[in-house]
């Protein structure tokens, strides 16, 4: 099987990251990693992608004068490694349009909460405080705008009644550890098209068994 090459960028914990080493371990699984780039040296991901045997390379936004000569840094790693598809996992930097562009159609994010609502930072607070009734998480592609760009999937997640930021993080991450690898499949199945500022995907997906994940078939 021909394997859709990933890159995945982190700055973190990478919990993420290490759903998508898991199924990437799979034969079966239509991509593979090639590299893992982390803008903070001690990103406890750069651990999990050397013990997975999988390149992990240190590119600190610190050691560059600007952003263009960082982001070139790592435009050339992805390429270097021949990345076909590169996954933002908990990468904290935003990217500037000229990188962003390179990248169009072929860098995806992850982000915890139903997209468009709630950009941007502490996302989980904010939605308790709100007193929504459903929080969730977003697959889409990467447009210059943050956390903007055609949603590819969505998971919708029940506040409980007694919720705290806590438990609603953790219970959002495990919707994002199931929801990542199912969309990254997607994409590499060639199931997934990006028209305009929407995605359009193929009727016969087969979806992770949790409730409430859209695309539903
Ligand atoms: C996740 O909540 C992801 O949605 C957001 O950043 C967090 C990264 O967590 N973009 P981890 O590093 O994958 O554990």
């Amino acid at each position: 099987m021909r394997k859709l090459r990933l890159g995945v960028m982190i700055s973190g914990s990478g919990t993420n990251l290490q759903a998508l080493i898991d199924a990437c371990a799979s034969e079966h699984y239509p991509a593979t990693i090639e590299v893992v780039i982390s803008n903070r040296p001690e990103a406890k991901g750069l651990d999990r992608a050397r013990e997975a045997g999988i390149k992990a390379v240190c590119i600190d936004h610190k050691s560059y004068e600007d952003r263009p000569t960082f982001e070139d840094a790592i435009h050339e790693c992805l390429s270097d490694h021949k990345v076909q598809l590169v996954c933002l996992a908990g990468f904290m930097r935003l990217l500037g349009a000229d990188f962003v562009g390179r990248w169009k159609d072929r860098m995806i994010n992850i982000h915890p909460s139903l997209l468009p609502s709630y950009k941007g930072l502490h996302t989980h607070a904010r939605a308790l405080e709100d007193g929504v009734k459903f929080a969730g998480c977003t697959v889409h592609y990467v447009r210059p705008e943050m956390d903007n760009g055609p949603i590819i999937m969505q998971a919708a997640i029940p506040i409980a009644p007694d919720e705290t930021e806590e438990s609603l993080i953790m219970k959002t991450l495990k919707y994002e550890h199931r929801m990542y690898p199912a969309a990254v499949k997607l994409i590499a199945e060639g199931k997934v098209r990006v028209s305009g500022n929407k995605v359009a995907v193929k009727e016969d997906v087969e979806l992770p068994e949790v409730g409430l994940i859209s695309p539903v078939p």
